[in-house]
């Protein structure tokens, strides 16, 4: 079916929450999207930042048909194969940063979507602060953050501007500026709504603008935390799973041991799959009947997480994702109206001097490459995690080109 008769098919019948880009992708190979009239683009937004290992990897693209011709799903009631030794994984890889006298086994819920994997979070949170702190209910999360579009996951979404038109949303969450540690004590220690049962936060803030919290705060924050008993969320749905280099997390780059870990995004390679990990005796605080999904944990996304945690490690992707976006940021930097470059690894913004970075994204789609802008004057790179440097040298000289016209 065209482009033209998709838009009209997609203009009757679908909610209007998105404004697409004109162009209706088919098929896609590493770091190739080919379009439905045969032109390919260089996508260096990776469903933004979802397919970690490439289009069509083949290992996981194996496990994913040879699962759906055996079994795509039972229900949570049942054992399925897979689904420990992914739990397993997960447990060694949030410890990979740790001395073995810290790795305590951690216990994951799946889920299927980041939303979820924090809606989880914030129900452990919460049946923690009920049974060791008095009933402690209050969530605070930093502004600009981004945790999702529930109803629960949009409070913490310190965004008025996504939250608005939705109130009342749930009420026990709060929120302080990013980065400003005597703001975060105040609410610790004057709860401006309720006691605080945790903190939740993106070591590196992905859709508000690529915002890294500072080293000196987030081990401030898990100093502080721990102090009170107070749980520490850490929202890794986007730069989980190698996407900042050199470690499995970004939590890992501070130092620090967080109490429950959120994750989805690269973990499936596309592959709807979302997950909350609590640490040690935190995982205690949830008995059968107290969260569940029908979906989550199924067969397939089981097989197909395996399969890219697996492809992640056998390719060495740590180590290629330190020396890739160091290139990148690099070059990005040289660019004309850039003025700054934020992020690690291969999740990086550039900041523009103009107000022009919608333009820059159609400008850029156009000669086929596939960016995205957070903001009006901030684009974001989250390519896959196989980019090389011969990508990036294909796709900076267009970029120079069309930011050196506007
Ligand atoms: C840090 C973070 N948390 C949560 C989410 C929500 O994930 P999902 O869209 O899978 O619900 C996102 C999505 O961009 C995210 O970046």
């Amino acid at each position: 079916m065209s482009l033209t008769d998709q838009q009209q098919l997609e203009q009757r019948y679908m909610l209007h929450t998105y404004r697409r880009k004109p162009v209706q992708f088919i098929s896609g190979s590493g770091m190739t999207l080919t379009d439905d009239e045969g032109s390919t683009y260089l996508d260096f937004i990776a469903g933004i930042g979802a397919v970690s290992m490439g289009h069509d990897h083949p290992a996981v693209t194996r496990a994913i048909q040879e699962q759906a011709a055996r079994l795509l799903h039972v229900g949570n009631y049942y054992y399925i194969e897979g689904r420990g030794e992914l739990a397993q994984k997960l447990s060694q890889l949030l410890n990979a940063a740790c001395s073995a006298a810290d790795a305590a086994p951690w216990r994951t819920f799946f889920a299927n979507s980041g939303a979820e994997a924090n809606e989880g979070a914030i129900k452990l949170a919460r049946r923690h602060g009920s049974l060791h702190l008095s009933g402690a209910y209050t969530i605070v999360s930093a502004m600009r953050s981004f945790h999702g579009r529930t109803l629960a996951s949009l409070a913490a979404t310190a965004q008025p501007s996504k939250q608005e038109a939705f109130k009342p949303l749930p009420s026990g969450f709060v929120h302080v500026d990013l980065n400003d540690i005597a703001a975060l004590i105040q609410e610790l220690d004057h709860p401006s709504a309720g006691t605080v049962c945790a903190v939740i936060l993106e070591c590196i803030q992905g859709e508000g603008g690529v915002h890294p919290c500072s080293l000196e705060y987030l081990q401030a924050v898990r100093e502080e935390t721990e102090k009170r008993n107070i749980l520490l969320i850490i929202d890794e749905v986007q730069t989980g799973f190698y996407r900042t280099g050199g470690q499995p997390f970004a939590f890992q780059h501070y130092d620090i041991m967080p109490d429950i870990v959120s994750l989805a995004k690269g973990l499936g390679n596309g592959m709807p799959v979302g997950a909350v990990c609590a640490r040690g005796e935190i995982g205690d605080c949830f008995e059968p009947g107290d969260h569940g999904s029908t979906f989550g944990g199924s067969a397939l996304a089981v097989a197909a997480a395996n399969a890219t945690i697996d492809a992640m490690t056998q390719q060495g992707i740590a180590e290629q994702v330190v020396e890739v976006g160091g290139y990148l940021q690099q070059r990005l930097s040289g660019l004309p109206l850039v003025i700054e470059t934020r992020g690690k690894g291969l999740m990086l913004a550039a900041e523009l001097s103009k107000p022009v970075a919608a333009q820059v994204v159609d400008a850029c789609l156009e000669q086929g490459l596939v960016i995205n802008n957070t903001g009006p004057s901030t684009l974001r790179f989250l390519p896959p995690l196989i980019c090389t440097i011969t990508e990036i040298d294909l796709m900076i000289p267009v970029l120079h080109d069309i930011l050196s016209a506007l």
